[in-house]
């Protein structure tokens, strides 16, 4: 169900990627195709929307891969952060500031937060046993733990979680642990840490998740927050013994950083800051204001950080809004197995983009019409082709193509005029798309809406198909002027809303018709191309995928 209330801005976030490797399909079919789609549909409308995003440079993951590579964190991420910033844009994903959780602004921003919050008693300091690392002399955050999973005795599992069965559970559940960094077993040593007592936000969870999101909610995002709070919340450290990270604000706290899952959601508050800083504009009007729609987009493992963890952290400090939806999508599999970047199974964009140079909308279809929405889905290479030849080749390129070929042939490319305008039915159809697609967008359901949007070529497919106006030159003139005037009615409309899934299409179907962007609310208008009106030669939209492109990257896959 859509969220009723009326807002008169948006703030849209993309879970920030670790910058610690390149990105591939999974994530971009999980939190930024979807969002993409979402805010470009809401900026047609002429919304005021911010869509943010950035890297995320600390934590674990980084200074892992940093070891992995004989290298120091700054390098890893200023490599990584270059390459996914490029890659986004490569795929028109297109976010208003994409900035990056290292830089002065955002770790001033975090210290503040936490400042805030330790200021107001917020926080509990506790003394506890850490595991830790006698020969590197270094207390093991989670993920430099691994042991064998309590639930389905994986031998690789992390401290904290499983990626075989997908569980969560407290390092102290971990069997037979050890350093990732010595493969020793570590021993125990007091540390001192801040935890968030997360138990004291229960009731208020309570209310605002499980009776306020019933409704709106995907059921996996709600199913997911309900049992974790029906679970009980545990408090939870807000602070880390480690070197790389957003140093603890505070003197007695030498060593320490803060905890990454507090640090990086801040990263969307930064990121605000560091374009309202640019643009002119005030960050606090999408972070504070209560007429601001937030709404993050994630993949299902960051739920509780997003659903949970931060609503809390917001709630602690007081000033902030809350995440009006978290539409989280499910995982991607490839070929039947799940997404392993260890393993190289996996779909790298950058090298997607060499083996198919300018086929980005191509990826982004597929990726869209198999997004994990509800339930995981899979990507193979078989159904991309079939897609691509099936669906944007025959019917969204065939329709636009016969299109522009015919009003060239007789019409030397001139919009023809319509003299009495008649079918009734296909203007209705053609009218009536935009809010259909509107309709599914604005309740997350993006290969609906996706669908929705094609429907509109299949309309013009259909049309040409029943009134042959190839046939109907010989006979009644007057006649094919108003198809292919209506033909092109459709073209100009499908501009419009098949721009926030193919933009790239869209800019050169645009080219062709010689038309300026249009506006959301022109795209079921039967007067978007003016009789007379002259277009340009038309081009190819798509190209059909070939067995053999198809054959190489299964082989890739495997190697
Ligand atoms: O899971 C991840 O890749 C995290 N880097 C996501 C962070 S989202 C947000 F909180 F910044
Ligand atoms: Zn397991």
């Amino acid at each position: 169900m859509a969220d009723k209330k009326h807002f008169n801005r948006y703030l849209v976030t993309s879970a920030l990627p670790y910058a610690n490797g390149p990105l591939h399909i999974g994530q971009i079919a999980g939190a930024y195709i979807t969002a993409d789609i979402y805010t470009r549909y809401l900026k047609s409308k002429g919304e005021d929307v911010l869509f943010v995003c950035g890297s995320d440079e600390h934590g674990a993951a980084i200074t892992l891969q940093a070891k992995k590579d004989k290298t120091t964190p700054e390098e890893i991420v200023d490599k990584y952060h270059g390459l996914i910033k490029s890659t986004f844009e490569d795929f028109g994903i297109d976010f208003d500031i994409y900035h990056r959780t290292s830089s002065e602004l955002h770790h001033q921003t975090a210290a503040d937060f936490f400042t805030v919050l330790n200021d107001k008693g917020e926080f509990e300091q506790k003394t506890i046993q850490q595991y830790y690392d006698e020969e590197n002399d270094q207390f093991l955050a989670d993920r430099y733990i691994i042991g064998t999973c309590p639930n389905c005795n994986f031998d690789k599992a992390y401290g904290d979680q499983c990626e075989k069965c997908g569980s969560y559970f407290s390092l102290k559940e971990l069997i037979d642990p050890k350093s990732t960094i010595s493969g020793n077993a570590p021993i125990l040593k007091e540390t001192t840490h801040w935890f968030l007592p997360m138990g004291k936000y229960e009731d208020w969870l309570k209310e605002w998740i499980i009776e306020g999101h019933k409704h709106d909610w995907k059921v996996n995002v709600y199913g997911q927050c309900k049992s974790w709070i029906e679970g009980g919340l545990e408090p939870r450290a807000m602070t880390r013994d480690l070197s790389w990270g957003v140093k603890v604000p505070l003197k007695d706290a030498e060593g320490k950083v803060l905890y990454v899952w507090l640090d990086a959601p801040i990263g969307y508050i930064s990121a605000t800051k560091q374009w309202a800083a640019d643009n002119n504009k005030n960050w606090e009007d999408y972070w504070k204001k209560e007429d601001t729609k937030l709404v993050h987009f994630i993949g299902k493992d960051n739920i509780v950080f997003h659903c949970i963890i931060f609503p809390i952290l917001l709630k602690a400090h007081g000033e902030f809004i809350q995440p009006e939806n978290v539409p989280a999508n499910e995982f991607l599999n490839i070929e039947g197995e799940k997404i392993s970047t260890s393993r190289n199974w996996a779909v790298w964009l950058h090298e997607y983009l060499e083996d198919f140079p300018n086929k980005q909308d191509e990826l982004r279809y597929v990726l869209c019409s198999i997004a994990p929405e509800t339930k995981d889905s899979e990507f193979t290479w078989k159904d991309y082709q079939a897609r691509c030849n099936n669906e944007l080749v025959a019917i969204l390129g065939n329709f636009v193509n016969r299109t522009l070929v015919l009003t060239h042939k007789y019409y030397d490319g001139k919009v023809p005029e319509i003299a009495n305008p008649g079918h009734e039915a296909v203007r209705k159809s053609i009218e009536a798309t935009p809010a259909k697609v509107a309709e599914s967008i604005e309740n997350y359901r993006f290969r609906e809406a996706l669908g929705n949007s094609l429907d509109l070529a299949r309309i013009g497919n259909q049309f040409l198909a029943e009134t042959e106006p190839w046939k109907l030159i010989k006979t009644d003139e007057e006649a094919v002027k108003e198809i292919l005037n209506i033909a092109l009615q459709i073209c100009a409309n499908l501009t419009v809303v098949m721009e926030p899934f193919l933009p790239f299409t869209c800019v050169r179907l645009r080219n062709m018709l010689n038309l300026d962007k249009l506006k959301w609310e022109n795209g079921g208008s039967l007067e978007n191309l003016k009789a007379g009106h002259q277009i340009k030669e038309p081009e190819l939209l798509f190209e059909k995928v070939e067995d053999e492109a198809i054959e190489e990257q299964i082989l890739k896959l495997n190697n």
